[in-house]
């Protein structure tokens, strides 16, 4: 039985979030809808999800006596972690001491911190289909890779990426010799934290990718049970996504892959909640890319689609309540970019862009605009993904950015 407090009470139910973007923003609210106490932590004031939590708390996560500092201040019944950069060791060291519980868990939260860990599990240790690859710590090492023993290296083309970095940052693909120096000059300057060392996978050739969303609940005898949303495809522009939509159309026999892996992937890192599966497919053919035990960025989509979305999901399974992964309709979504360097901007045609059919927005609310931040989304449902596109892209387009 799951029993739920009253938040700002002796028994409260409280749920604190690692990082507070657009994606935790929305968990927040759900969390909220259920009555949840909620703390939202980030490592800069007044960031999305801080707005709609009750208590709003800025620390550099990545230091782990503040994490800690802060998780015997608030005490928290679950610690929900939204970003990869976070001191999970010292996660592991609470969920052990019995201090806290991590969702999914403290483990799965470190193995899918870098590309490493969450590689070496699926390809190694669950036998799973992913692109050649190999890690490297020099230019050296890399050409190495490329060019293997008896040409049995992973070749070109492959694509270099930081080991610890996300939404593409630093990476870029390699279409030859001439390119593999500049690749890792742009994977050193682009990694989060420049511990030098770099991921070269061979480039995979897929007809189109998909996030498999997979929700780990407790059924009702109690035990768990997983569930899968329609498959999302998406198009990534220098590896940050700026489209998606659900359902995305699948060959039977590569929805059944697909569902195959992501069930391994998940039952390996274990707990509860949402994860987001990104696969490659081609015919029938899958591969696993790589997997957000949390909420993922083109499940934004599912805010217009399903029933509940991937963020109701999610706090719906940590909570331990039952969850309906059902599509409501065909949708779609489209990015909105800052476009400039600017704090507190602006955004106009918001009328013009929900006068779109079908369309819905969110803006973030982030108090620091960038050329390349996300800083909104235009969500359109339709009766068919192909007008939801085009009405997602033009409502997005209808946003106007600019300074104050
Ligand atoms: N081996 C590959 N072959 C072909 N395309 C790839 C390969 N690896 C990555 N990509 C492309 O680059 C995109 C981003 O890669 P990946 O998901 O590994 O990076 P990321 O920085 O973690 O991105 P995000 O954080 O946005 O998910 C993929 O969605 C895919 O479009
Ligand atoms: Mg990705």
């Amino acid at each position: 039985m799951t029993t739920l407090g009253t938040p700002l009470s002796p028994h409260a139910t409280k749920v604190m979030l690692l990082g507070s973007g657009e994606l935790g923003k929305e968990v927040l609210i759900a969390l909220q809808r259920l009555g949840v106490e909620t703390i939202a932590v980030d490592r800069y004031d007044n960031a999305p999800g801080q707005q709609v939590a009750h208590h709003a708390r800025t620390i550099t996560m990545s230091d782990p006596a503040q994490l800690k500092a802060l998780i015997d201040a608030e005490k928290p019944h679950l610690v929900v972690p939204e970003i990869e950069a976070i001191a999970t060791p010292m996660l592991e060291e609470l969920e052990a001491a019995g201090v806290v519980r991590v969702i999914p868990t403290a483990r799965a939260a470190r193995l899918t911190m870098d590309r490493e860990g969450i590689r070496v599990l699926a390809a190694e240790t669950l036998g799973l289909p992913t692109s050649p690859y190999k890690f490297c710590n020099s230019l050296e090492e890399l050409q190495a890779a490329i060019d293997g023993e008896n040409g049995k290296g992973v070749g070109y083309p492959c694509i270099v990426k930081p080991v610890m970095s996300s939404s593409g940052k630093g990476q870029s693909k390699i279409d030859g010799p001439e390119d593999v120096k500049k690749a890792w000059d742009y994977a050193m300057a682009g990694g989060r934290v420049s511990h030098g060392r770099i991921i070269v996978e061979g480039f995979i050739d897929f007809d189109y990718e998909i996030t498999q969303l997979t929700v780990r609940s407790v059924g009702a005898d109690g035990q768990i049970v997983t569930s899968f949303c329609d498959p999302i495809g998406h198009v990534q522009v220098s590896g940050d996504y700026v489209e998606s939509w659900q359902p995305h159309p699948m060959h039977p026999a590569a929805l059944e892959k697909s569902r195959q892996i992501a069930k391994a992937v998940t039952d390996s890192l274990g707990g509860q909640g949402l994860f987001g599966v990104e696969l490659f497919v081609k015919g029938e053919q899958v591969w696993f890319s790589e997997v957000s035990p949390r909420p993922h960025d083109t499940g934004l989509v599912t805010l217009c689609t399903q029933h509940q979305s991937e963020f109701e999901l999610h706090a719906r399974a940590i909570l331990g309540l039952p969850v309906d992964t059902s599509l409501r309709n065909p949708g779609a979504s489209a990015v909105i970019y800052g476009g400039m360097e600017a704090q507190g901007i602006v955004f106009d045609g918001v009328d013009e862009a929900l006068r779109v059919p079908g369309t819905d927005l969110r803006l973030f609310g982030k108090p620091e605009s960038f050329a390349k931040r996300r800083m909104g989304v235009a969500l359109a449902r339709a009766a068919d993904v192909e007008t939801a596109r085009s009405n997602a892209k033009l409502a997005a387009g209808k946003v106007k950015p600019r300074k104050a």
